[in-house]
């Protein structure tokens, strides 16, 4: 709470397959592995599908490239 975090990095060095990784929106054919992954005290790892899409979108958001594609001022958050 009250920090923000910056991944920066190059282009095509990683950070969206990161973010995919994190948000489950990776492929199954990906392997996703990590030491831990939790998000508010949940182990994000260990929560079924369906758990994990409660948090998802509502808790954890992405905005997706090309912002103006994925950000419609008629809807409010
Ligand atoms: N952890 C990873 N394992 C394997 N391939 C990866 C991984 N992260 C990224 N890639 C490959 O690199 C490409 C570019 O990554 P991406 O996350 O889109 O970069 P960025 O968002 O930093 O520009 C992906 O499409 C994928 O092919
Ligand atoms: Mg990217």
């Amino acid at each position: 709470p009250r920090e923000v975090l910056a991944i920066v990095g190059e282009s095509g060095s990683g950070k969206s397959v990161a973010m995919l990784a994190v948000m489950g929106l990776l492929p199954n054919t990906a392997t996703v592995k990590a030491d831990r992954m939790a998000f508010d005290g949940i182990d994000l790892l260990a929560l079924s599908p369906s758990e994990r899409r409660k948090i998802v979108g509502k808790d954890i958001s992405m905005i997706f490239q090309e912002p103006i594609a994925s950000l419609n001022p008629c809807f409010t958050a």
